[in-house]
């Protein structure tokens, strides 16, 4: 089984996709933490995306599919991808699709995690609190500034993938401000 997990920054796409790691042996796919990983070891690639990111804008859908090919040809025995935070834009939407037919695979649910602004700004806000409370240093990104900016990306680029979704019928809107363990049962309901 393959999926992705939707929505805004904070809504606890990473959280949630951690649990199904554990809990069903499927494999975590997150742009996000590639792309990270990639500056945190100053590669050609993390030097010329770190900017974009700290910003919080969105890195070329060029560099993100190519890191996803990558993974995906690695292959490996495993209950299936949960792809997280990608895709975000139509093209990367598309590219995703070719690259699961190449496979002879396809994506089973898209679902949505719905949070509203105001407890993601609260959640971010707070996450990097406690990693400055914790000693160490917050992501680059989780301030106010490149979060309105991170907001402004999801809504103007990544929102219209909700219909592209929607249109094929893997679309599930999950209810993302319950507990941890309640959004991951809701996400169980739905993957059955
Ligand atoms: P990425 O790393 O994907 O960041 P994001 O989408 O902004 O999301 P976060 O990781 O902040 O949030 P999340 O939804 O995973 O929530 P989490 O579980 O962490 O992307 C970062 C950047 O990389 C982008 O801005 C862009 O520059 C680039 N990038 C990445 N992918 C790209 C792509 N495909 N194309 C182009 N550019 C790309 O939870 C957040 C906090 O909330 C945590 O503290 C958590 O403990 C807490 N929390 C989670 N769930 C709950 C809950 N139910 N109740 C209370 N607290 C909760």
């Amino acid at each position: 089984m393959n999926i992705i997990l939707l929505g805004p920054p904070g809504a606890g796409k990473g959280t949630q996709a951690q649990k199904l790691v554990d809990g069903r042996n499927m494999v975590q796919l997150s742009t996000g933490d590639m792309l990270r990983d990639a500056k945190t070891s100053g590669t050609e690639m993390g030097n010329m995306v770190a900017a974009v990111m700290d910003r919080g804008d969105l890195v070329t859908d060029e560099i993100v599919i190519g890191l996803i090919r990558e993974k995906l040809e690695a292959g490996g025995d495993h209950g299936g991808f949960i792809f997280d935070g990608f895709p975000r834009t139509l093209a990367q939407a598309d590219a995703l699709g070719d690259l699961m037919s190449e496979m002879g695979q396809s994506i089973d649910h898209a679902i949505e995690l719905q949070v509203n602004d105001d407890i993601l700004v609260e959640r971010i806000l707070g996450r990097a609190a406690d990693a400055v409370a914790a000693g160490g240093t917050a992501r680059a990104d989780d301030n106010e500034e490149s979060l309105k900016t991170r907001l402004m990306a999801y809504y103007k680029q990544t929102s219209p993938l909700l219909g592209y979704y929607y249109a094929k019928g893997d679309l599930t809107g999950v209810d993302g401000l319950g507990t941890m363990d309640d959004v991951a049962s809701e996400i169980a309901g739905v993957l059955g």
